[in-house]
């Protein structure tokens, strides 16, 4: 594994094969999240006690969730690094989008936007749920997801942050997703435009859905 990581191949190939289980995980966390446009009497609450005490999802997934995530974050600085003391010219005088596309140059910028909201992120839910379970030793309480996750969005400022972070988790998903399968090497004339073109729709409707809860919470605040 540290062979592996020491090259910059075995870099890049570990930090798309962590992309890509960030990708799913996007998806089966937006899945469980749309459950709350339901309503609090719909099946978010039930999703949600599921996810906070399955002792498999608690105890296997979350600590390979929480590896990956860091894993990502920390692979993508190193690559930014050997990439910068790599490249003679810097990217401020690069000859823009002649060599790479904006957004390819801005990873860097969008995942430090995307970081930082994950600061936030973490102590709004997921601290709030250690805390509960572990720390206070409540008893389990089925029906307190929804009105927690509602009250969350009474803030416009935490609503304005997070549908700003939203944006630029697309921006960073655009060219992240079909970046992450040229990494594993997938390069094909046919299947490479579909890729992209799934990517596109990836990064539209991910982010979307997620500022579509934000909103609805929000907007819908007594
Ligand atoms: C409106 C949008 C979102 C809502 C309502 C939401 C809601 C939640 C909730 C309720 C939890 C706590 C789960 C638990 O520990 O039991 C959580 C955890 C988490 N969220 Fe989100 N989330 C949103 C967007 C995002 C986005 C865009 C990302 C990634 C960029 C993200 C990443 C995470 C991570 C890594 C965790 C910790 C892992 C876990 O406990 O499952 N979330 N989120």
């Amino acid at each position: 594994m540290a062979g592996f990581t020491s090259s910059t191949i075995g870099r890049k190939y570990a930090m798309a094969l962590s992309a890509m289980f960030l990708l799913l995980f996007l998806i089966m966390h937006l899945s469980v999240n749309l459950l709350s446009v339901l309503g609090k009497d719909g099946p978010f609450n039930a999703a949600s006690e599921f996810m906070g005490y399955n002792p498999l999802i608690q105890f296997f997934m979350q600590p390979i969730l929480g590896f990956a995530v860091i894993f990502h974050f920390v692979m993508g600085f190193v690559l930014e690094l050997k990439n910068r003391s790599a490249r003679p010219v810097k990217y401020g005088m690069n000859n823009g989008a002649a060599n790479s596309s904006w957004m390819s140059r801005n990873m860097i910028i969008s995942g430090l936007v995307v970081l930082a909201f994950l600061g936030l992120h973490m102590y709004d839910f997921w601290w709030h749920e250690m805390n509960f379970k572990y720390i206070e030793g409540n008893t389990p309480d089925q029906f307190r997801f929804w009105p927690e996750l509602h009250e969350k969005f009474a803030n416009l400022w935490r609503v304005v942050i997070y549908v700003v972070a939203f944006v630029l988790l697309g921006l960073h998903l655009a060219h992240g997703f079909q970046s992450s399968f040229q990494s594993i090497g997938a390069r094909h004339p046919k299947y490479t435009p579909v890729i992209k073109a799934i990517g596109n729709w990836y990064s539209i409707l991910i982010p979307a859905g997620f500022i579509f809860i934000a909103l609805y919470h929000f907007l819908t605040q007594q």
